[in-house]
């Protein structure tokens, strides 16, 4: 009898929270599909692992930080300035998609419209658009059409945030709230912000992105990412009505693959990847599932930029080496991951000669190195990994590619319990044959002396 209750009370512990929380986070009719069907769905994205982000907008004007309306609390009518002088008549959008096509890119995404409110497409909803500069022409159907062209897949960011809705409520994050006198940009004045917060309606906002979702969703044709941003304490799910927002998404693209700032991280089905910012990770990411209440590796995608602001910024000095943007991209993929890589366009509309520069170095190595990145992932556990090296693994193919960071200083390059494994191996930048020995459980690979000119080689292991 005591043995029952309490084998009843430890299922009860253990499965309880479980049957509870799976509950709240029933899925709805209308998002349910099989795992299956969700590698299906994704599996272009997993394999094409490179992509272009695109952040443009009036913040290329003052080239200070596209927060800058935030950082220098500037008023609508401050910012306007950059409004009326937008006018990028230098920009080429197929110079881009050639660009982005040369590096290896796979898929854009670009910004529709950012934190500041304006948009980059011609919407219904609102004035503070590119058509009514004196641009006037529909910078993301130019885009769109450019780089379809050059068989690039489309991905829309569109920002959640809008510092310039009249509806949009205030909180510290907004250039226009009233602040303490004096305080930083947390310190606001509650009840004044509160009483200015009186006049603006969450609903009618909502309704704004809605109808402007159903602009980018049905105008522009298959789109294939969307890249909503952001949540925070202030403005989540209920603010955004996210449930509703992903419904109407998935109504007009069925097939399209959405990030996961939207604030429902707590369900299996409100987003697809997760999104590390100029981080990277330690390790193929992971996410507690909470219908199982177990952590499981998840589709991710790291965004990163050359320098550190998104928008155009003249005078930043971080630029990341050529070197180091070729090495990030092959530890994302040894780690499961796509990288999403930014461009800051400049006003006038041409990509930033030093971002354009390391562009160019990308696309000489991934023109001769790239099967070591499409198709591949993280490397079986039980190959081993030499010292400055990164393996990636083409599970298709059973190959293995071993990209070496620092050519080793004399003609050889030993694989520790690889003996047995190995079917031929060659150099990938020029497909020359890498003779190699097994030696009790190891196997050495026999280099040239020197280091073969590619910034960083790659052999490449075809497994028994
Ligand atoms: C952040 C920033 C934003 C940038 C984005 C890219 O959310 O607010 O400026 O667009 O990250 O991931």
């Amino acid at each position: 009898m005591k043995k029952t209750v309490l084998l009843i009370a430890i299922l009860a512990y253990y499965l309880l929270p479980n049957m509870i929380f799976a509950q709240e986070n029933e899925t709805p009719e209308w998002a349910r599909e099989t795992r299956e069907q969700k590698a299906k769905r994704m599996a272009w994205w997993t394999h094409d692992r490179f992509g272009m982000f695109i952040h443009w907008g009036l913040y290329s004007l003052p080239s200070r930080h596209e927060w800058v309306q935030h950082y220098e609390r500037m008023t609508a009518a401050e910012y306007s300035r950059y409004f009326e002088n937008f006018n990028p008549d230098l920009y080429t959008p197929r110079e881009w998609a050639k660009i982005a096509k040369a590096a290896g890119m796979k898929y854009v995404v670009v910004g529709t419209k950012h934190h500041e409110g304006f948009c980059m497409f011609d919407s219904k909803y609102t004035d503070f658009k590119i058509t009514n500069t004196s641009y006037s022409k529909d910078i993301i159907r130019e885009l769109v059409d450019a780089f379809r062209a050059e068989g690039l897949r489309i991905g829309f960011y569109y920002s959640l945030i809008d510092w310039h809705h009249p509806d949009f409520p205030y909180d510290w994050m907004h250039p226009e709230c009233p602040h303490l006198e004096g305080g930083t940009m947390m310190q606001i004045d509650t009840a004044a912000t509160e009483k200015a917060n009186e006049t603006r309606n969450i609903k009618k906002y909502q309704q704004y992105i809605k109808n402007q979702l159903t602009e980018l969703m049905t105008n522009y044709g298959q789109i294939d990412e969307l890249f909503l941003d952001f949540s925070y304490y202030e403005k989540g799910h209920k603010q955004w009505d996210s449930e509703g927002l992903l419904k109407l998404v998935r109504k007009y693209q069925p097939q399209i693959i959405v990030d996961d700032r939207m604030d429902l991280n707590n369900t299996t089905w409100g987003w697809d990847f997760t999104t590390p910012e100029q981080t990277m990770p330690d390790k193929w990411e992971t996410r507690k599932n909470p219908k199982i209440g177990l952590e499981e590796r998840v589709p991710w995608e790291t965004c990163q930029t050359f320098s550190g602001s998104w928008g155009y910024h003249r005078e930043e000095t971080s630029w990341k080496s050529n070197r180091q943007m070729i090495s990030m991209l092959i530890e994302v993929v040894s780690k499961g991951g796509n990288l999403l890589l930014n461009v800051g366009p400049t006003s006038r509309g041409l990509i930033d000669d030093r971002a354009h520069a390391s562009l160019k170095s990308m696309a000489e190595w991934m023109a001769v190195n790239s099967r070591s990145i499409y198709g591949c992932t993280e490397a079986p556990e039980e190959l081993s990994r030499t010292a400055n090296t990164i393996l990636t693994y083409n599970t298709q193919t059973k190959t293995l590619y071993i990209h070496i960071l620092d050519w080793p200083t004399f003609k050889s390059l030993r694989l520790k319990n690889y003996s047995g494994k190995i079917q031929y191996a060659q150099l990938l930048n020029d497909g020359s044959e890498i003779q190699f020995k097994e030696q009790d459980n190891d196997v050495i690979l026999s280099l040239p002396l020197a280091k073969p000119n590619t910034e960083i080689p790659v052999i490449e292991v075809f497994l028994k």
